[in-house]
Order: C-alpha cells, then sequence, then structure tokens
C-alpha cells in the first residue's frame, strides 16, 4: 500500500466518529451513507458497509477518491473495530465548539488531498520547463510526465492552451540529448491522430528543428525525431506540403539509401514514404507537384532486399501506394527501376522460404500481395488505375 493511502486510511480512521458525530449536528458534511448509521453503533458500521461493498479496493487507490463517502467506506472497511470503538468514545466527549473546529479541519484537510487533476499536472510540469533555473532532472522528470499526459486527446488539445507546446519545442534545442529525445518524443504523442495539434506545431515550425534531428548520429534520438515528424504530417496535406518545400523526401532518401541506419529508422521512413503516397494520389491538386523522383524510389525498391523480413514488407507496401499516387511514380518505377524482375526475384525467395516452413501464412500474403503489384506493372499502361 502507498504511504500516503495508509496515511490517509489512519486518519480517517480516527476522523470517522468526528464526521458522523458532525453530521448529527447538520453540518455540511452531508453524505447519504453517513446518514444509515449511528455514530456510537461501530459493530453494526463496519459489518454493513463490508456487506455493501460498494467499490474495490484497487479501484479507489488506483482512481482517487472521488467522495468523502468512498473515502470513509473505504477506512470502515480497513479499520480496525477497537481502534473504531476508541476513537468514537473519545468523540463523546467533545463540545459543540470543539466538534465544529474539527469539522472546519477535517474539511479543510479533505480540500488539500483532492487529488490534482491532470491539467494540474500539466501546469506544473510546464512551469518547471519554463523556469530556467530548473535543473536537467527537473526536466527530465518534467517531460516524463508530459508524456504521460498528453496520450488522452483532451489533454493534448488542452497542451498548447497551457503554453506547453511552446517550452517543449524549445527543449528540442537543448545541449543534452535526452532532454532533446524525450521533447520529441512528447510532440509525437501529442500530435498523433490530432489535427490540432498539428496544425500549432507546424505554426511554431517545428519541421526544420526536427528534420535536423533525424540526421542526428544517435540512432534514438533520430528515431523518436522521425516519429514525432511523421505524427506532425501523417494524414495532414498542409504539413506534408511544408514537408516538401524543406525538401524532405531527400532527407527520407538519404535515411533509406544508409545502410548503417538503424532498421526502425528505415521502417519509419518506409511507413512515411507509404502515408506520403496516399496524400498525394488524394490531394493530388495540392501535392501532385511533388512527384517522387528516380533515387526516391530506387531508394524504396532496394529495401526489398533489406535483411528482415518487416523491413522488406514495409517496403513493398510503400511500393504498392507509390504504385497508384501519380503516372510519374508508375512510370519510373517500371522503367527506370526495373520494379518487375525486382518483385519477380523476391516473389522466388518467398517461394523458397514457404517451403522450408510450416508456418507461413503471412509470408503467403506477403507473396500475395507482391505478385498482385506485379500483375500492376504487366497490364500495359493502365495498370494503375486498375490497381
Ligand atoms: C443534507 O441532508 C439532508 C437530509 O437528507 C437534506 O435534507 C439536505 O438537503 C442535505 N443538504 C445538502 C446541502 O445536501
Ligand atoms: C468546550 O471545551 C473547551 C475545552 O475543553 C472549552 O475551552 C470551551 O469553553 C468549551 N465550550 C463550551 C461551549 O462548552
Ligand atoms: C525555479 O526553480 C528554482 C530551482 O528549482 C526554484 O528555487 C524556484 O522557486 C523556481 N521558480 C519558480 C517561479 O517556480
Ligand atoms: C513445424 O516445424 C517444426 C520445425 O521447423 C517441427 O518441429 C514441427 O513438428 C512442425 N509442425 C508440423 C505440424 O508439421
Amino acid at each position: 500500500m502507498e504511504p500516503f493511502v495508509r496515511a490517509l486510511a489512519a486518519f480517517l480512521i480516527l476522523s470517522i466518529p468526528l464526521v458522523l458525530a458532525l453530521d448529527e449536528h447538520k453540518s455540511s458534511v452531508n453524505g447519504s451513507s453517513i446518514m444509515w448509521t449511528n455514530a456510537l453503533d461501530v459493530d453494526d458500521l463496519q459489518s454493513r458497509s463490508a456487506n455493501e461493498g460498494i467499490h474495490s479496493t484497487d479501484e479507489e487507490i488506483d482512481g482517487g477518491f472521488n467522495s468523502l463517502d468512498s473515502m470513509l467506506q473505504w477506512a470502515i472497511e480497513h479499520s480496525d473495530p477497537d481502534t473504531l470503538k476508541g476513537a468514537a468514545h473519545a468523540s463523546q466527549s467533545l463540545n459543540d465548539t470543539e466538534l465544529k473546529a474539527r469539522q472546519s479541519a477535517i474539511v479543510e484537510l479533505m480540500e488539500s488531498m483532492r487529488m490534482p487533476s491532470d491539467a494540474d499536472l500539466m501546469k506544473i510540469a510546464i512551469a518547471d520547463l519554463q523556469n530556467s533555473s530548473s535543473s536537467f532532472e527537473d526536466r527530465q522528470r518534467a517531460l516524463q510526465e508530459l508524456l504521460e499526459l498528453v496520450e488522452p486527446i483532451y489533454n493534448s488539445n488542452d497542451l498548447h492552451k497551457l503554453g506547453g507546446l511552446v517550452v517543449v519545442v524549445n527543449e528540442l534545442n537543448r545541449a543534452e540529448k535526452e532532454l532533446r529525445i524525450l521533447a520529441a518524443w512528447v510532440l509525437g504523442k501529442a500530435s498523433q491522430n490530432n489535427e490540432l495539434v498539428q496544425n500549432q506545431l507546424l505554426e511554431l515550425n517545428v519541421l526544420p528543428t526536427l528534420m535536423g534531428m533525424v540526421r542526428s548520429s544517435c540512432t534514438e534520438e533520430a528515431v523518436k525525431a522521425l516519429y514525432a515528424l511523421s505524427a506532425v504530417i501523417r494524414n495532414h496535406p498542409v504539413g506534408q506540403e511544408q514537408f516538401y518545400l524543406l525538401d524532405g523526401t531527400s532527407l527520407l532518401k538519404d535515411l533509406m539509401k544508409d545502410t548503417t541506419s538503424d532498421t526502425r529508422l528505415h521502417r519509419k521512413c518506409l511507413f512515411l514514404v507509404a502515408d506520403l503516397a496516399e496524400q498525394q494520389s488524394e490531394f493530388s491538386e495540392v501535392l501532385s507537384k511533388y512527384d517522387p523522383n528516380k533515387d526516391y524510389l530506387m531508394a524504396v525498391v532496394n529495401l526489398l532486399d533489406a535483411e528482415d523480413f518487416d523491413t522488406k514488407e514495409k517496403a513493398l507496401m510503400a511500393i504498392h501506394s507509390l504504385t497508384g499516387s501519380s503516372d510519374i511514380a508508375y512510370h519510373l518505377l517500371k522503367h527506370e527501376c526495373h520494379i518487375k524482375s525486382v518483385l519477380h526475384r523476391l516473389e522466388l525467395q518467398l517461394d523458397a522460404v514457404i517451403q522450408s516452413t510450416n508456418d507461413s501464412d503471412s509470408v503467403k500474403d506477403f507473396l500475395l500481395l507482391c505478385q498482385k503489384i506485379r500483375s500492376m506493372f504487366s497490364n500495359g499502361e493502365e495498370g494503375r488505375s486498375n490497381q
């Protein structure tokens, strides 16, 4: 049990008779479950509350107590009958004035024990980041807290209003890479599937900073920055246009061509390549002028030869999206990247894998997709529209 909860329980056990007595005095502490009992009938009190078993203890500890009632219930269930009787007896000797004084003390304490809301916690973390005297550890802790807090959309929606996005974006420029990594992670989480935050971050011009970090020699920094970058522009044509104008495709091409890159980076790149291609076909009026070039497409095609299966699969998905994204991509893949023979070679590899293993359903799906894409390049020039 948490020390805090233990202390709370001890306090409440001693307060129960007081609160109950106050109730008889028509005090403002007014709870329905307090009404069903008599302050001195402690044995009855305890057995009734145990039978009622309103909430599970774990739930209440995890979620905090949402009322005085539930705190009392909990304390009664967890208290020793003799302690309760002793405390009840002690409270009988108090006169009116003393009871009233205790009452206000209890109410005050209850207020101060109120669990802070997520907004309170975000404000505290943000204040720590705003404070120029905060230490490295303070900042790290604040960012870790925000990482948890921004997960629900109602919190990430509030982050900018509370001044949070600006301070987290500033952390991207810290000398300590641990802070830069955490900050990128927070921004990625906050903007994931959240158009409001995506737009706020684009207005804060976060893309150039993140793109610089993606080129970091520290793999973890590059991975988290690419995660954030992808989250800010995914499914978001306005962000993708900014990305193209900053020559984002060269960045992706370089990463994909770098054979020393971590496979996580390759896979994240391929995921983004596929998303860019899909948005390009969906919003062609805005994005069609950013057609991919041969180098970029070759970098994707070459990852079909990656050693790990997962990367191969992501590369194939990206090619599938690119095939349908524009006529130019289709023609380059067909005539310059010789996609048909590359896919044919891959099919032979996959066939061999299927022969040698008895658990090959996912490989079979992979093979089917491969054949489907190859056939799109076999049906003459209209193949793209037949996909
Ligand atoms: C307190 O409880 C009494 C009795 O149930 C009720 O009449 C009264 O309205 C309640 N007061 C408040 C503030 O809830
Ligand atoms: C209540 O008790 C306190 C201390 O025991 C005493 O000072 C006070 O005068 C008492 N008040 C009344 C109204 O009896
Ligand atoms: C800023 O941080 C320092 C060091 O932790 C602390 O002493 C100070 O109270 C903080 N200032 C504000 C305004 O929170
Ligand atoms: C599947 O292959 C493993 C070894 O690759 C073998 O031990 C196992 O018996 C095979 N299972 C079946 C159902 O053929």
